[in-house]
This record gives C-alpha cells, structure tokens and sequence, in this order.
C-alpha cells in the first residue's frame, strides 16, 4: 500500500497507516528475529471508522517501520476484524505448528454487525506474522454477548498455562479464561466494577511490570475507557496489583489515570519482552469523540500512534504507585543537538527549527535551583510556534500551584466543541530544587512528559501553517537538550 508521508500534518516518528483509517493497535509481538510486529484496526477504503481490517507494520527499532500487506480480512460484507493480540507458541501448544518453532496465534474479535454477538477467534500464521489462515473451529470464546470483545492473550509461566482478558464492555467486567492450546477457553475469575468504569471497558492488558526498587513481581491491569472519560471520550486507566494465573487483585481501590492529554487509548504492550525488564507500549493517538473529523482527511489518512514507550512501576511521593511512561530508546533516534548541554541561566530561549525538513523535535529541559518563591512561580514554559501564522501549542509546570499544563488551543485548523484544548494535572513536587520537562513535537502531535514520565500528555494538533519555532523559559537555571530528527532533512 503505498502512503504520501510529506504532508504538513503527517507525523514523521510517530506510525500512521499508508491511507485510510486507523485506530487501536493490535496484536503487538517480537518476532524470533527480533524484530517489532504492530497491527492495528484498519479502514482500508475509507477515511472514517469501519469496515475493520487488520493492517500491519514491522520495525526494529519502533520508530522507522516498514508497512506490510494487511495481515486479517474479513470474509463476508459486514463483517469485521476488531481488537486482539498476538503470540508465540513455540511449544507447539495449539498443534498448528508441527514442524516449527516461530508459530504465531492472533486472538481477535469477530463482529458480525451492530446488535449481533460478538466473538473471540484464532488465526495462525506460518510465516512470522505475515500471512494468517483463520482457525476452521472459529470461535474459540463465545458467551452470546454483543458487546464482548479485546482479547489479550498471555503465556502464565507458573501455571505453564495461555491466559486471555476479555471485556463485557457494557457490564464493566473484564472476564479471565485460560487455556492448554489457545483453543479451548475455561472461565477463571472476573475482575468488575472498579476504577472509572465510563460507559465502556474497553481494551484490556494484564501483564507483569517492573517496580523499580523492588523484586517483588507486580502485575498491571490496564482497561481503556470509552466512551465517558472524565475529560470526554476515551481514556486509559490502570491497576498494579497481583495475578496467580486465574485471579487479579488490585492492590487498593484507586483508579490511575495513565496519560493526561486527549489522544493517548487503547494502548497495548508488547507480548514477548522478559518480565523483569521495563514493558514496552503503544497507544492510539485519538480520541473517539472528534476521531472522524480531525483534518487530516485532505492528505488521506487519519490517526497516528504514539511514541513507543517504556514502562514501569515506582513508589512516587504521596500517592503511592505509579506507572513511569517515557519515550522507548528515544535518543537512539535524534541526532545532532541544537542547543547543547549548557546551563543556560534564568530567561527564555528562541529557537528557529524551520530548516529542520521533518518538523520532529525532541526537547528535554532540565530546570536547577528552584528554591524561591518566584522560582517556583512559572518555573518553567515552553511555546512552539508558527513564525507565519502566529499560532502555537504551549505548556509547562508551575510548582507554585503545583501544576502542569499543555494548551493545544492557538491552532487553528480543527473547530470541534469535543477538540478540547487545555489540560492540566498535579505537579507532585518533592521540594528537591530539580524539575524536568521534556517532550517529542511532531507536526500535529505532541507528548510532554515530566520528570522522566512520572505524568505524560498526548496531545494531537493542527495549525493551518507549520510550528517552526521554540521558546523555553524557566525561573531556574535551565540546562536544555534538543534534538532533530535524523531522517527527515
Ligand atoms: C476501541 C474499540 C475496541 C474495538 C475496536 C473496533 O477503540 O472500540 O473495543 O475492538 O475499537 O475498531
């Protein structure tokens, strides 16, 4: 499928499909190359939700992909391919792959049309994800629901047994079975009610997380809400807590939100990364509520991923534990520095990026001596802005009321009453005189993350004419980092 990725609005180190439509991303494994699998809910021949298929892109360092052949297809009008996941079955637990070790099963949801049941189906593949052929036993799960759906499968090591979550969306209930072959599902336990339950669950991941300081294993239960997010439309929450191989507890009653900004839902982890070591996640950079209207229609595709990120659990101040989210590798990716390591004093920064071809920045701004009063009013600022049009994005912290704020609202290219367009959040300060901001900006999206992804914002945004140019202001002393991107000058 070729793509046009020159567009002023297409971003360059965030994934977005060749055309068409495309939301949560599905199926996400590491091959035995090691390389990245990333499928995801694709409208192939339209620009709006619909007629789902499953396309599918590869990459080995998440951030350059390659987009292969659309890897599930429905078989008959009506029909469409909803969210799943994706396996390994090297055992050969399912009896799909005799004579091979790379075997691959993707569990998916079948909808058959609105007010018709939905069910979980298999397909394997042969070839390492590339080509599927459906399972002739399909369905593997079906509970005569019409809203049941997401399943996310897992190899339990302990119970050397599969594992899959599914949602009833509208019953709030993220239902456990397991299984020997990824054929034959046993109900296990429910998990309900809990958290903010919106109007939907949607989306569930259970996997073990690193907790930094501690060898103890945790687990996270992450649900997507949709739609009746408390900032509207859609939104991830997550539980860390404990699993035995058929029930998850959470360790408290608390619902954390993940992601602060508007467009960050339905992530999915990787299946395939050591349990031990720090998880790996994408999310769809969107929301439902003004998805099929953002105007990115006029250079044919609509929605972007996120960044790829890092994940783990730590124990922050206050409020007990947190899942720490920043960009995967990052620095892996950008290369020569504008503005070096230097401290730069109290004062603002102008930077001109216009020659930089690709508009993709990473920025990381490292504020020092915040001790007074007036150091902490305003502690630290940054606008990108547009030197033709004037508009900008903007955010920052400030540690006096204890806030950080991103405000996607001096552009102007999308007028929808659901574009929302401030957000803020608690700034958890520790009094240690550190604070740091830092951010990727990529034509029409931007991920802020303070101290390091304690609290991260995913916003998406589109000016009439491009960003080309930063201001970065702090109270403190101010050490700032900005990279551009290597592939796209
Ligand atoms: C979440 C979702 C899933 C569903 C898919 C359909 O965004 O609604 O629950 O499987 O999108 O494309």
């Amino acid at each position: 499928l070729p793509g046009y990725y020159a567009g002023p609005l297409r971003p360059q180190v965030h994934y977005s499909p060749p055309q068409g439509f495309m939301n949560d991303p599905n199926g996400m494994f590491i091959d035995v190359d090691g390389l990245y699998h990333l499928y995801y809910q694709f409208n192939p021949t339209g620009l709006v939700a619909g007629n789902v298929h499953w396309g599918h892109a590869t990459s080995e360092d998440l951030y350059t992909w390659t987009n292969q052949k659309i890897a599930l297809f429905p078989d008959r009008p009506g029909e469409q391919i909803f969210s799943g996941s994706a396996v390994l079955d090297p055992n050969n637990t399912s009896g799909f792959f005799p004579n091979q070790t790379n075997g691959v099963v993707a569990i998916y949801t079948l909808s058959t049309g609105s007010g018709q049941e939905q069910v979980q189906e298999i397909a394997y593949s042969y070839d390492n994800g590339y080509t599927f052929t459906k399972y002739a036993g399909n369905p593997v799960i079906s509970a005569g629901a019409k809203e049941f759906r997401d399943p996310k499968a897992f190899w339990h090591e302990e119970t050397e047994s599969w594992v899959v979550l599914v949602a009833f969306s509208q019953e709030f209930v993220i239902s456990i079975y397991t299984s020997p072959n990824l054929i034959d599902w046993t109900f296990a336990s429910n998990f309900s009610n809990a958290g903010l339950i919106g109007l939907q669950y949607e989306c569930p991941n259970l996997l073990q997380m690193p907790m930094e300081g501690s060898h103890e294993p945790m687990w996270l239960l992450y649900i997507s809400i949709n739609p009746g997010a408390p900032y509207g439309g859609s939104i991830g929450e997550y539980f860390p807590g404990h699993f035995n191989g058929t029930h998850f507890t959470a360790v408290d009653a608390v619902a954390r939100i993940a992601d602060f900004g508007k467009d960050n839902y339905a992530a999915q982890f990787f299946y395939g990364i050591p349990a031990n070591e720090n998880q790996i996640s994408i999310a769809w950079a969107s929301n439902w509520q003004y998805t099929n209207n953002v105007p990115t229609d006029s250079e044919n595709f609509r929605s972007v991923m996120s960044l790829p990120r890092y994940n783990y659990l730590t124990n922050a101040t206050r409020i007990g534990y947190q899942l720490v989210s920043v960009p995967y590798n990052i620095e892996s990716i950008f290369e020569a520095q504008l503005v070096s390591n230097d401290s730069l004093g109290n004062g603002t920064v102008f930077v001109d990026y216009s020659s930089i071809e690709s508009g993709a920045l990473y920025f990381e701004a490292n504020v020092t001596g915040l001790s007074d009063m007036a150091s902490l009013q305003g502690s630290v600022n940054f606008t990108f802005s547009s030197s033709v049009s004037g508009e900008s994005v903007r955010g920052g912290t400030d540690l006096l009321s204890g806030t950080t704020w991103v405000d996607r609202g001096e552009t102007r290219g999308f007028d929808n009453p659901y574009f929302t367009d401030k957000f803020s959040n608690s700034a958890v300060y520790d009094g240690s005189g550190l604070w740091r901001i830092s951010g990727v900006i990529d034509r029409s999206i931007i991920e802020v993350f303070v101290n390091g992804g304690e609290e991260s914002a995913t916003n998406t945004f589109y000016p009439n004419s491009p960003l080309d140019t930063m201001a970065l202001s702090a109270r403190g002393l101010m050490r700032l980092r900005m990279l551009r991107w290597r592939f796209g000058a």
